[in-house]
């Protein structure tokens, strides 16, 4: 099978990139990851990519300068790699609307709240604070708008009386590991697409993706 190439974009922890290299692992995915980009030179996830033999690259936002600077060397590198789909996770730098429309369609993001709410940081807080009574995690198309492009799929908590930041983090965490790799694999074989800034789904295995809840 010949696999379409990933580049990953992560700052930090790197638990859903590890959760996409992990799914990478078995035979009926049709993406490979071919490199894991950080701007942050001591991710941890870097470290985690490198032990699974994974291409890393470390292209510190604060040597580079500017954003426009940061992107380029970003589009450089994902073209090097022969990259054609890129997955952010956990990336938590603003991109340029150019690097988001050389990548149109094929650039998509992990956010940990049901978007539209509560977009940026701290979603667990503002979901908590506002009140809601489910929660969960999005993946969406990356627009040039932050946490605004079109939503792929989603994944739903309850929040529990006695819900913090941190226990509610705990229980969306899982749900967007079994999401992410998912939508991937299905946007990597071409059975999810961006048109008109509107998703479109070919079959309905793939539409059913849209949604993940647990309990
Ligand atoms: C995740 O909650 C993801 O949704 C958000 O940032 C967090 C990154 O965690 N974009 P990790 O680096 O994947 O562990």
């Amino acid at each position: 099978m010949n696999r379409k190439r990933v580049g990953i974009l992560i700052s930090g922890r790197g638990s859903n990139m590890a959760s996409l290299i992990e799914a990478a692992r078995s035979e009926s995915c049709v993406y490979e990851v071919a490199c894991v980009i950080s701007n942050r030179p001591d991710a941890r996830g870097l470290q985690l990519a490198k032990n699974a033999g994974i291409n890393t690259i470390a292209l510190d936002h604060k040597s580079l300068g500017t954003r426009e600077a940061l992107d380029e060397a970003m589009h450089e590198a994902l073209l090097a790699n022969k990259v054609e789909f890129v997955a952010c996770a956990g990336f938590m730098r603003i991109m340029t609307a150019d690097f988001v429309a050389r990548w149109e369609g094929k650039i998509i993001n992990i956010h940990p709240s049901l978007l539209p709410l509560f977009k940026g940081v701290d979603t667990h807080e503002h979901a908590l604070r506002a009140g809601v009574r489910v929660h969960g995690c999005s993946v969406h198309f990356v627009s040039a708008e932050l946490d605004a492009g079109a939503i792929i799929a989603q994944g739903v908590v309850k929040v529990l009386p006695g819900d913090d930041a941190d226990t509610l983090a705990a229980r969306v965490l899982p749900i967007e590991h079994k999401l992410y790799p998912k939508v991937l694999n299905a946007l990597a074989e071409g059975r999810i697409r961006l048109n008109d800034n509107l998703v479109e789904f070919t079959d309905d295995d793939a539409a059913n993706l849209s949604l993940l809840a647990a309990g």
